[in-house]
């Protein structure tokens, strides 16, 4: 199984994405950890412990890493996930302590300990553990497999600026660091993920599991709608985070460019957009596979069976 460590700011779709990679085989997961962003750190750990406590799986450790971006305030998206970050069903006080070490310290102690390029970060919040692990202990680049994130917006653009998508806007200068680290990057961005979305069919097949895992999808699942119907019009939730885990299990279901992306960082209007050379106008060197399309049908229905396993 591929080895991965889950950096996350659970989010309903963020809770999609850890179950999914709990309820796969073809996935390890050493541990998860909780970075500040939808909601602040105390509420994502907190919530990345319901997560796991209601998977079943209370043997994967829960850490908290940092609590604020890398230079800036932290913004938050309690308009789309509610006060808790995970507003739509109510869940019991998580059995599963939480980690005493940082999470920073699990990274950076982890890839050190594991077998050099075996372990796979799969970010699905702001960047600002992965980039302070990476500053702090600059031998770890080396080490990573690959690093496979929910972030970022060419064609699609803003979802928090009209440049801008949440997680690279919310600490652009964490973004930098990881898109320059030379680790090879893939980069599901809104272009691929707004194509995620869930249909009425779906969720009612989620509510109908037997086990409490599927009826809680598709209670986070109406919730989160409601903000891409009034935003957008659209039907359907985007269940943008379990894109990056889904593209570690079935890479087939998602197609993409191997391309140069930088971070705007200092922008007047675009602070923290992925500036994407997908034409490939300059000769900057590629440092990510930009996911720009998806098999909808394909990945929902791997959702459903994996959801399906678990309790
Ligand atoms: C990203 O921002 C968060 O609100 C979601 O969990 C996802 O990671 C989408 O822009
Ligand atoms: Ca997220």
């Amino acid at each position: 199984a591929d080895k991965i460590i889950i950096d996350t700011d659970p989010g309903q779709d963020d809770a999609v994405a850890i179950l999914l990679a709990l309820a796969s085989p073809e996935l390890e997961v050493l541990g998860i950890t909780a970075v500040a962003g939808n909601v602040p750190l105390a509420l994502t750990e907190r919530n990345a412990r319901q997560i796991v406590a209601l998977s079943g799986r209370t043997e994967v450790p829960v850490f908290a890493g940092c609590d604020a971006p890398l230079s800036r305030p932290l913004v938050t998206a309690e308009h789309v996930h509610g006060k808790t970050g995970l507003d739509g069903i109510a869940l019991p006080a998580p059995r599963l302590q939480l980690q005493p070490r940082h999470a920073v310290d699990f990274i950076v102690e982890t890839l050190r300990a594991q077998p050099e390029g075996t372990v796979t970060l799969v970010p699905i919040g702001p960047l600002t553990n992965i980039a302070t692990a990476l500053q702090r202990a600059p031998d770890i680049a080396a080490r990573i497999r690959r690093i496979v994130l929910m972030g970022g917006a060419y064609f699609e653009v803003g979802n928090i600026t009209p440049a801008a998508e949440f997680n690279i806007y919310v600490d652009p200068e964490a973004a930098r660091i990881v898109f320059a680290s030379g680790v090879p990057l893939v980069v599901l961005p809104l272009d691929a993920t707004h194509q995620a979305l869930t249909d009425r069919a779906w969720v009612e097949a989620m509510r109908a599991l037997p086990g409490r895992c599927g009826p809680a999808v598709a209670s986070w699942t109406d919730f989160f709608e409601r903000f891409d119907r009034e935003k957008y019009g659209s039907l359907g939730a985007p269940l943008h985070d379990p894109c990056a885990v889904a593209w570690l299990i079935r890479p087939d279901l998602f197609e993409g460019r191997q391309i140069n992306v930088e971070i705007e960082t200092q922008g007047e209007f675009t602070t923290g957009m992925t500036v994407a050379d997908w034409w490939r106008v300059t000769d900057r060197p590629a440092n990510a596979l930009f996911i720009r399309n998806l098999d909808r049908d394909g990945l929902f229905a791997l959702m459903h069976e994996r959801i399906a396993r678990l309790p």
